[in-house]
């Protein structure tokens, strides 16, 4: 039985919450309890809103970059209750493109608890004995929303699609193993699109061996979600992803005159610097103060990579300002 007073309510979410989360720590690779009710309180509540949020803003960075462009089927695996689905049904650019959405997950119980969230699902299909190569083709986007972490290596069938969208925990251990995967998809014919803007080594992967590539995310909170954090030791004022988009055809050439910035700003004595990806190298770009005026730029977007900056070592210290490339 649900508990009936609104503070029951989040006490019971909350504690539901922290219980899935030392599931999480305690089986990093197991799989989601989704028969326990627990785990069906805290997923709908707390790690659903969070996930979707994720999702939409790798959708957001696809957009920018064209990634969703001639694709009409999404294969969403692992979907649990169908986060990334939904966070596509939700973006209204890309949901008139959309043909159909199969929904994929090792556990029956997941998809089915969640179907009354499914209204805005395009021709949704809950499928539960799936082959992964019979929905492949040159339409077709597979996307792996926090479902790799819970896999050795990628589901058989994989390669037959011309789009794969990856979005994993931003914890070191995951997130260099998504760099790894990274090489694989090159190795295997893809292209990635974002966050890259090239197809060289990773230099997170090379020249470090704790570095990963993650996002961040700065998230305006609804009051009950505020007040249920108000409960529970982790705090989601911004919140981490990794990510990775992926097609078989090329990006559009005009990429590679942009870099990603893929750490935050970091004020230091006499300059500012924030570390950013456009090719092998691990570089910062650098702002020194006695010559311009630092930015504060948000992690996670495209820059034009600036043509009159000076390299010292690791560093492209700027001598103009820098944009950030709009939608
Ligand atoms: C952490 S949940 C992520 C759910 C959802 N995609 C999201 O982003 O919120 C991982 C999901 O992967 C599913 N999963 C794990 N192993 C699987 C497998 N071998 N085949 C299909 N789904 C699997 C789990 O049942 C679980 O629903």
């Amino acid at each position: 039985m649900f508990p009936e007073t609104p503070s029951e309510k989040l006490n019971y979410i909350a504690e539901s919450v922290l219980k899935l989360s030392d599931f999480y720590i305690q089986n990093p690779e197991g799989e989601t309890p989704w028969n326990d009710r627990y785990c069906q309180v805290a997923y709908r509540h707390y790690y659903l809103p969070l996930n979707f949020l994720r999702v939409a803003n790798v959708i957001r960075h696809g957009q920018k970059v064209g990634f969703f462009k001639g694709l009409n089927t999404f294969v969403d695996w692992g979907c649990g209750p169908g986060t990334a689905s939904l966070a596509l049904a939700a973006n209204e650019s890309v949901k008139p493109q959309i043909q159909k959405q199969i929904l994929f997950d090792i556990s029956p119980q997941a998809v089915d608890s969640f179907s009354d969230l499914h209204g805005s699902l395009i021709s949704p299909q809950k499928t539960k004995n799936f082959r992964l190569d019979s929905a492949g083709g040159k339409s077709s986007c597979l996307v792996f929303s926090y479902s790799l972490t819970e896999i050795d290596d990628l589901p058989v069938g994989w390669d037959q699609y011309e789009a794969i969208m990856i979005v994993e925990p931003s914890t070191s251990e995951d997130g260099r193993k998504l760099l790894e995967l990274r090489s694989k998809l090159i190795k295997n014919g893809y292209f990635m699109w974002a966050p890259c803007t090239h197809q060289q080594d990773c230099p997170l992967l090379t020249l470090s061996k704790h570095d990963w590539c993650h996002d961040r995310i700065h998230v305006a909170a609804p009051t009950w979600f505020s007040q249920l954090e108000q409960l529970l030791p982790m705090k989601n004022k911004t919140v981490t992803t990794s990510y990775l988009l992926a097609r078989r055809t090329p990006p559009p050439a005009g990429i590679s005159q942009y870099g990603r910035l893929v750490g935050d700003s970091l004020a230091e004595k006499g300059k500012t610097r924030q570390l950013f990806c456009r090719g092998p190298e691990r570089e910062f770009l650098t702002w020194m103060h006695k010559s311009i005026e630092p930015q504060t730029l948000p992690r996670g977007e495209l820059v034009l990579q600036p043509n009159d900056a000076e390299k010292k070592s690791n560093e492209v210290r700027l001598n103009s300002p820098l944009k950030i490339e709009e939608s």
